[in-house]
């Protein structure tokens, strides 16, 4: 369970943060809460890492602010550059990282750009020359582009991950949540990982 950290800074602030959550709960039975009373202000431009135990409550945390889960109470702000940031623009990077492992590295990519390529076109693998050479820069950014062809269920543990996050890179998010993106990798690639996102902008 998530506590409350209980903000000091005055509301008058508000434009400067990405991410406002303010007197957030959580239950997912409406009985037990995961989230309790969470305030939490993440200015722009800033990287922030969520650190907890096992099962207390990250993912779910992750998961108000992407607006898959809706919180019992309190308020949720998610701002980009133009005002409230429509779901789409947060490039979320799943625990399981959630490829689709028959396809390929370039294709799983390609699924980030569904809100601009449509849902027809995305399930029939029709994509526009444009978002296919995004694709493989993106690709490339991570430092796997040699692998584009290669289906998801042939490439390591890393080489998903930096595929997973060439996918959410593909979205052109304006805010990146990536939940335990690094967990499974050994410490020299997730220290390369790491060393990366400031330069994923
Ligand atoms: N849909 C659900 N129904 C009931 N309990 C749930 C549900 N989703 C999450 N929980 C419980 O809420 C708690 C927090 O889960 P969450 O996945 O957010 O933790 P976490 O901090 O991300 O853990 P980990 O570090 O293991 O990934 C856990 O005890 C989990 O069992
Ligand atoms: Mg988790």
């Amino acid at each position: 369970m998530i506590q409350a950290t209980g903000s000091q800074k005055s509301w008058d602030d508000m434009e400067e943060f990405a991410v406002e959550l303010c007197s957030v709960w959580y239950s997912p039975n409406g009985d037990h809460h995961i989230l309790k009373n969470i305030d939490l202000k993440i200015k722009r431009g800033t990287c922030l890492a969520l650190i907890g135990p096992s099962g207390s409550g990250k993912t779910t945390l992750f998961k108000i602010i992407t607006r898959f889960l809706k919180p019992c109470s309190g308020s949720v702000i998610v701002r980009g550059s133009c005002g409230s940031l429509e779901k789409n623009k947060v490039g979320y990077i799943p625990q399981q990282l959630g490829l689709v492992r028959s396809l390929t590295a370039l294709e799983n990519v390609l699924i980030g750009a569904h809100s601009r390529i449509g849902l027809a076109g995305t399930l029939l693998g029709v994509f526009p020359k444009k978002e296919v050479e995004l694709a493989a820069k993106y690709l490339n950014m991570v430092g796997i582009g040699h692998k584009a062809a290669k289906k998801v269920y042939t490439l390591s543990g890393g080489e998903r991950q930096r595929v997973a996050i060439a996918r959410a890179l593909m979205q052109q998010p304006e805010i990146i949540l990536a939940d335990e993106f690094v967990s499974n990798l050994d410490i020299i690639t997730a220290r390369e990982i790491l060393a990366e996102p400031r330069s994923w902008r």
